[in-house]
């Protein structure tokens, strides 16, 4: 039996694909590559020693996820496949609709089709829009959001929930992530942005490494301790175990499970500089700009949820967060492009 992981050659599939590995599962992997590299899952073999079965396609196309599921024994999918660059999808609307929720209709729908009803979904704390109640339960009602991308993952947590819901077969989990950062401690894995990022670690380590002068800091007038955005950010490693946790889950047919994956902690933008700082020895140079349209002031997880229910807490502090997206960055300064 095998885990179907599409988008498992980008930034949180690829580190998801070495924890399955190592956790015994067998993986089968589908990505059309259009945020990814191919040379991720040559490092996801090179760290755990193991091979992952690539299928270059697309979620939107019926044949490949046909073939897949006809030719392998998928037991489940953990589905991250989807556009996530909140900017481009204000710009795009339809490609991020098209491709977010038409393409997670067209999986489940051949999922179903071939009798695999088990989906773990990538969703987002920005489904909680501006959160009614910090720290975030997974009780806190949803919210406004303030992009495509953001509707998307709300929409498909409804549409999920809305099939689960008809059809008791179903096992959903919806683990709403908080702020990855960090990559594998090889330092052979890690996040891969195309151009300018638009997150605020690559940003940072794309400052340290000489490739951007300077950081700017999306404003420093919220109602935060110093002023600055407040965010729950995770070390993608962590996150990665997150799902073998959900994985296990879900076999005791669990029916609909919403879960936060964050840890609990909230850290404003001039606390990371400080502790990249710290944990590197690197000075990031950074200037106060006006506030970003659409961000929030504070958004950290209340976590208990996931450790109850699933056994999972986040093992790595911000140090470790820090120091491991510099050593992926400073040995791969052009990520997987040599
Ligand atoms: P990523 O872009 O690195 O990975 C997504 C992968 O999906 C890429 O490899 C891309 O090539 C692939 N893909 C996109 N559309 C596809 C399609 N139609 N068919 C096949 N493959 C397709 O992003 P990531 O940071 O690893 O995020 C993974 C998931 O987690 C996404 O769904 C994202 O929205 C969600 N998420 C990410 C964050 C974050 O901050 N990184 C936060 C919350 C949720
Ligand atoms: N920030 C800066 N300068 C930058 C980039 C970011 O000051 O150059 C600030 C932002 O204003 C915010 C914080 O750093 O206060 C974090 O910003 P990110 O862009 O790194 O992350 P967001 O919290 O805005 O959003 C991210 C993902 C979303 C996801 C969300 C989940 O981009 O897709 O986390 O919490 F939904």
């Amino acid at each position: 039996m095998a885990i179907l992981v599409t988008g498992g050659a980008g930034y949180i599939g690829s580190h998801t694909c070495v924890e399955l590995l190592d956790a015994g599962y067998e993986v089968v992997v589908l990505d059309n590559l259009s945020n990814s590299s191919e040379k991720s899952l040559e490092r996801v073999k090179q760290i755990t020693g193991k091979e992952v079965k690539f299928y270059k396609g697309d979620i939107l196309d019926r044949d490949i996820l046909k073939k897949i599921l006809e030719t392998e024994t998928i037991e489940s999918c953990i589905h991250f496949a989807g556009l996530k660059a909140v900017g481009e999808s204000v710009a795009k609307p339809w490609e991020y609709y098209n491709n977010n929720i038409g393409g997670t209709l067209t999986l489940v729908d051949e999922m179903r089709k071939h009798g695999c009803k088990n989906i773990i979904f990538s969703s987002s704390a920005t489904v909680y829009g501006d959160p009614a109640i910090i720290p975030i339960t997974e009780e806190c009602p949803k919210g406004t959001c303030t992009n495509p991308y953001g509707w998307s993952k709300s929409m498909l947590e409804q549409i999920l929930s809305d099939m689960q819901k008809a059809d008791p077969e179903w096992n959903v989990i919806l683990l709403r992530y908080f702020n990855p950062i960090g990559a594998h401690k090889s330092g052979l894995m890690g996040e891969n942005p195309n151009g300018i990022p638009n997150n605020l670690m690559p940003y940072i380590t794309q400052v340290a490494v000489g490739k951007l002068k300077e950081l700017g800091v999306f404003g420093n007038d919220y109602d935060t301790p110093d002023g600055t955005g407040v965010r729950d950010y995770i070390h993608v490693v962590d996150l990665a175990n997150g799902h073998v946790k959900a994985l296990k889950k879900i076999t005791e047919n669990v029916g609909l499970g919403i879960y936060n994956l964050g840890t609990g902690t909230g850290y404003s933008v001039l606390d990371i500089v400080k502790n990249f700082e710290e944990a590197t020895g690197v000075k990031i140079p950074y200037v106060i700009k006006d506030r970003r349209p659409g961000d929030i002031a504070t958004c950290y997880s209340d976590a208990t949820k996931a450790k109850e229910e699933l056994g999972w807490t986040a093992q790595y502090g911000i140090k470790e967060m820090c120091a491991d997206s510099w050593n992926w960055q400073k040995n791969n300064p052009n990520g997987y492009d040599e």
